[in-house]
């Protein structure tokens, strides 16, 4: 039988929470499936930080190297200033176990509210591919006369060719092999960003060379915001910059029904994985049950099909789909009509309906 690894960073506010209900899932998929697996609880996040001052230490950082994967809740603490803890944490890790692609889904499930007028989910289905370790994220620049009229604040967005290369290649396979529409679209901003997007677009186009099974396009990214409200159904796979890509898949999540069904994994294909609910640490709804816990159930979808456990992960995602089409009255916090455990109580009825 097979087993893996599991290193589980519930974090803090509502990411104990959620993390559970995942948790609940996954042990109920795994009885169906037969595979097991072993979990190691990892108490990092803001509150560890407060307490004992680490962050992560490289020790801490290195250690994760041995898992299978990294199921994280959510970290952010209200006490803690920000950029403490994202950068000293979650880019860490993105940037330590070089998961250089940020994969979000962008899917509207049957039964979820799009603020989208007159869209169905088989309008709203497509797949952000986010390079995760360039970019702006760096954290390189510098101030110059800082504090004087005359200040100067630089900041750089570094693209190596290696790094785009691989993270265009990532979309190009996933659109080739996880999607039926096989159309990848490059999102950049070659209007204006002369250097870094002129990198992208450079790369985009010889990658396509070897994928003429996959359609190609190119939109920039203000332009992508735009058709993202406008027609979704255009996009299949999109491939952008780490910032782009962030700022892209908020847009993304709140068309799909908002934070509490968006999920993402970071992702290196040759190494540890890390699988996400995208919504922060919700501080404000911590302890009171409230929270909708299908985003990390669908973090643990992901995290099952990273692992190549593909029946399970299918039948999480079926089983989600079900609750939303006939249980939930909203994705909101608090108005879901069932409590945060109650919802992970449904998706495991919903995965033994199914089989
Ligand atoms: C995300 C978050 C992070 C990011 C923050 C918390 C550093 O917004 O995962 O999208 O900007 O990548
Ligand atoms: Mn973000």
């Amino acid at each position: 039988m097979k087993s893996y690894t599991i290193a589980v960073i519930a974090g803090d506010g509502t990411g104990p929470e959620v993390v559970a209900e995942g948790l609940k899932v996954l042990a109920a998929v795994s009885e169906l499936n037969g595979f097991k697996y072993v979990l190691t609880h990892l108490n990092y996040g803001g509150k560890r930080y407060l307490e004992t001052g680490n962050v992560l230490t490289g020790d801490e950082l290195a250690g994760l190297n041995k898992f299978d994967a990294i199921y994280l809740g959510a970290v952010g603490d209200p006490n803690v200033a920000p950029g403490i803890i994202e950068r000293g944490l979650l880019l860490k890790i993105r940037f330590g176990l070089d998961q250089y692609v940020n994969l979000r889904p962008v899917k509207l499930y049957p039964g979820v509210d799009t603020p989208l007028k007159n869209k169905k989910p088989e309008d709203i289905d497509f797949v952000v591919v986010r390079e995760n370790t360039e970019g702006f994220y760096v954290g390189e620049g510098e101030f110059i006369k800082k504090d004087t009229p005359e200040e100067t604040a630089i900041q750089i967005s570094r693209n190596t060719r290696k790094g785009v290369e691989r993270c265009i290649r990532f979309a190009f396979e996933y659109a080739r092999n996880k999607r039926q529409r096989k159309q990848l679209t490059l999102c950049a901003k070659t209007n204006v960003l002369n250097y870094a997007s002129n990198l992208w677009e450079r790369t985009f186009n010889e990658v396509a060379k070897k994928y003429p099974d996959v359609k190609t396009n190119y939109a920039h990214v203000d332009a992508a915001c735009m058709w993202m409200v406008k027609n979704p159904e255009w996009f299949d796979v999109i491939v952008t910059d780490n910032m782009f890509g962030d700022i892209i898949t908020d847009l993304g999540a709140m068309i799909q029904g908002g934070m509490g069904i968006a999920a993402g994994g970071n992702i290196n294909p040759e190494g540890v994985s890390m699988f996400e609910p995208i919504g922060g640490s919700a501080p404000k709804y911590t302890g009171q049950g409230v929270i909708n816990p299908l985003a990390a159930v669908c973090a643990v979808q992901m995290l099952l099909a990273e692992l190549g456990e593909d029946a399970a992960a299918n039948q999480i995602e079926k089983a989600v789909m079900f609750v939303t089409a006939n249980k939930l009255k909203s994705l909101a916090a608090g108005q879901m009509g069932y409590s945060t455990s109650q919802v992970g109580d449904l998706v495991v009825e919903a995965l033994k309906i199914k089989n």
